[in-house]
């Protein structure tokens, strides 16, 4: 503009340089001289287009800094962006993070990031927020700045947080409130390990954008709440499944396995029923007794279905009694050992150590029953069986020892699950299920217990299937060898 302006031409262009700046256009050239009033007014306007394009630049920066904030999806990804981009605009050797819980009445501490690991402050420091400082920085909306802690310990001793971030060095602090939509949500506490390192300006810059971050915050805890309580819904969804599967096989294999028992009691009773035909009592009687064998057959099987989903369900109640060891076994050798004589096999119980076992005898003689049972079952005719306890520190150790096929390696993996029928199979035309082991496995385990099997490798030189149980209550904890 020339000097020999008059005054009007010289407002005239103060006016159009007003406008560009309205516009955002800051580079205009806005001439301050003569130094008159009118000058002083240039050089007020261009003082003002100084400011605005730093305004402007501030501004600038700090919407880039939230857009990309804002691109994180969970929490965790949002706070790291926030370490990470907040540098440019506020000074800090830590960053950390507390969320209000319990409808504002507690923060807990729930993320905190440094380069110096002496400062890590745990993520479970948790505090009541009634009366406390913070609770005032929640009120007013308006971050503060602690920039000599020491000193503020001193007039503050009972200041636990403070305390605790002394000791890791930390010596000035901007504590920043989280406020979403005029809702508390948190804390984001900037610290330094130098006093005196924040100013106002630090506050005005955070505030300018901490409505929009506290939303940014607040949609990434919903997200990852959702994230967590969706990996929840999915697993409940594949336990449900399963126990659905676990369900299906059950009824096809029940189904299965009761069909052929009821259709031979349906044509033995239709042969009693047929009036033509005239039975001698002997024959009467052999068929009233395979009504008798295929009936027990069935209700053992129910029963262990039973068992089956009562355990899966939770429900298998222990009564628990201290007996002497021996007395559990005899008892049980001396019933099997007369069913195995049928088969002229021989089931021999070595001497018991004296001492007593923690258990529930119905649950372990139903174990001991199948164990011996498939001992016999799975044998040669006239094989030995030999059954014997040990006492461990805290537990027994219970073997049952065959002179039967064995297990094979493949069979090994799947023989205490449901259903298990393998390659051994019964050698006198005995019944099999599949469901001793895997109800055995569970009630042993349910004792605290392990249940397992030794057998070598090759073929034919049987199999030893072993149990622990505890001595004492102590051993409930788990009969493991550790
Ligand atoms: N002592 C053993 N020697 C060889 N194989 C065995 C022995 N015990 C069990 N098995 C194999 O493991 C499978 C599962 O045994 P499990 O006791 O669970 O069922 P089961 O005896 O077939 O029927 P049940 O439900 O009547 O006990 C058997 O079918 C058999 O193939
Ligand atoms: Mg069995």
């Amino acid at each position: 503009m020339a000097s020999g302006a008059s005054y009007d031409e010289r407002i005239a262009n103060y006016i159009q340089a007003a406008e560009e700046l309205k516009r955002g256009n800051f580079g205009i050239s806005i001439p301050a001289s003569p130094a008159d009033d009118v000058g002083r007014l240039g050089q007020a306007l261009q003082e003002l287009a100084r400011t605005l394009e730093l305004r402007y630049r501030e501004l600038q920066n700090l919407n880039r800094l939230t857009s990309h904030i804002n691109s994180g999806l969970l929490l965790e990804e949002i706070l790291l962006q926030v370490y990470n981009d907040f540098r440019d605009f506020i000074p800090y050797d830590r960053v950390g993070f507390a969320l209000l819980e319990d409808e504002g009445r507690t923060l807990r501490s729930h993320w905190a990031k440094t380069e110096y690991p002496a400062i890590y402050l745990g993520q479970d420091y948790s505090g009541e927020m009634a009366e406390s400082s913070l609770q005032k920085i929640l009120n007013s909306g308006k971050p503060r700045i602690l920039n000599d802690l020491e000193k503020y310990f001193i007039q503050k001793p009972q200041s636990d947080s403070t305390r605790l971030i002394l000791k890791e060095g930390i010596q000035s602090s901007l504590t920043c409130p989280l406020i979403a939509n005029s809702v508390p949500v948190g804390f984001i506490f900037f610290s330094s390990l130098e006093k005196n390192t924040y100013v106002d300006q630090h506050i005005e810059i955070y505030q300018q954008i901490a409505g929009q971050l506290s939303v940014i915050v607040e949609k990434g805890r919903l997200v990852s709440e959702l994230a967590q309580q969706k990996e929840k819904v999915e697993q409940q969804y594949q336990e449900v499944r399963r126990l659905m599967e676990t369900q299906n096989s059950f009824m096809g294999i029940a189904a299965h396995d009761l069909r052929s028992p009821i259709a031979s009691i349906q044509s033995v009773t239709d042969l009693l029923m047929t009036a033509e035909i005239k039975l001698q009592p002997d024959e009467k009687s052999e068929f009233l007794n395979d009504i008798r064998v295929q009936t027990r057959h069935m209700l053992g099987l129910l029963n262990d279905l039973l068992d089956v989903t009562r355990i899966e369900a939770g429900k298998l109640d222990l009564i628990l009694i201290s007996r002497e060891m021996s007395d559990l076994l005899e008892e049980t050798v001396r019933r099997n050992a007369r069913l195995a004589a049928k088969k002229s096999t021989r089931v021999i119980l070595e001497p018991v150590p004296p001492g007593t076992v923690l258990a529930d005898p119905t649950r372990i003689r139903q174990v001991l029953d199948n164990l011996i049972s498939n001992a016999v079952k799975y044998s040669p005719r006239a094989s030995l069986v030999r059954v014997r306890a040990l006492q461990e520190e805290k537990c027994w150790r219970v073997e049952i020892e065959d002179q039967g096929p064995g297990i094979t390696d493949h069979d090994r993996k799947r023989i205490f699950q449901d259903f298990a029928r393998l390659s051994a199979r019964p050698t006198d035309g005995e019944k099999s299920t599949g469901l001793g082991l895997s109800i055995s496995r569970r009630v042993i385990a349910a004792h605290g217990g392990e249940i397992g099997v030794d057998s070598p490798s090759k073929s034919g030189e049987g199999a030893t299937f072993w149990f622990t149980l505890p001595t004492t209550s102590e051993g409930l904890q788990g009969c493991s060898n550790d």
